[in-house]
């Protein structure tokens, strides 16, 4: 993904990205403190916010294949396992269920498939919100302080299946994460932001 000169206003804010190459199938950190403009970028690289300028070259990446996961999960008003499946229902894709319920057994989900979704626990609902990005194998993915407040066993759950994944079809991984120390192993850049800007770009050493 190339990103060019891209602007955004808010308010008071303004974001600003001169020149970002993002190197596709890695994962990306990208680190900064409250306010300094991270989820404005993560929501102009989903689509959500629209750019005053500038452009983003996904390289042949259709809005389709990416997800952004919120740190708050949203869960529709059905059932564990309709919710794991509705990104393929949007794009016509029939669920293979034995593969399902594999991702639901390694969350730890599989007893509550038929259960209403909004019974889950909060970190329950956070790994079901997680599957259901992953299950429609997208070529981007955002994270958006999803792995943070998580306990330890969800974490390494959550860090299990990001390396999986890596390794079976690499994707981009775009991360936020405020307890960057408990992830950054997962890192292959660091990206660093003050005030709306990149200040910094670094290999992380993995
Ligand atoms: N819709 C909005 N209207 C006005 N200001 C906004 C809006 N969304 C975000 N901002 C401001 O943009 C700045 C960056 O916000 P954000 O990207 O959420 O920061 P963070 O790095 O903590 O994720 C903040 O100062 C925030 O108040
Ligand atoms: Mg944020």
């Amino acid at each position: 993904m190339k990103i060019t000169d891209l602007q955004k206003r808010l308010g008071r804010f303004t974001l600003q990205v001169e020149r970002l190459s993002i190197e596709p199938g890695k994962i990306h950190g990208i680190v900064g403190p409250n306010g300094c403009g991270k989820t404005v970028f993560l929501k102009l690289v989903m689509g959500i916010l629209e750019p005053d300028g500038g452009r983003i070259d996904y390289e042949g990446i259709r809005p389709d294949e990416i997800t952004m996961m919120p740190q708050r999960p949203y869960m529709m008003r059905t059932s564990v396992y309709k919710n794991l499946i509705y990104p393929l229902k949007l794009r016509g894709i029939r669920p293979d269920e034995a593969k399902m319920d594999e991702l639901l057994k390694k969350a730890g989900l599989l007893e509550q498939k038929k259960q209403y979704a909004g019974g889950l626990s909060s970190g329950e609902k956070q790994k079901l919100s997680f599957l259901r990005a992953m299950v429609f194998e997208p070529k981007i993915i955002i994270m958006d302080e999803t792995l943070s407040n998580l306990d330890a066993e969800s974490e390494e759950l959550f860090k299990e299946l990001i390396t999986s994944r890596q390794r079976e079809d690499p994707a981009t991984w775009l991360i936020v994460n405020h307890q960057w120390d408990h992830v950054n192993r997962l890192f292959d850049m660091v990206h660093y932001m003050e005030k709306g800007r990149f200040v910094k770009h670094e290999a992380a050493e993995g």
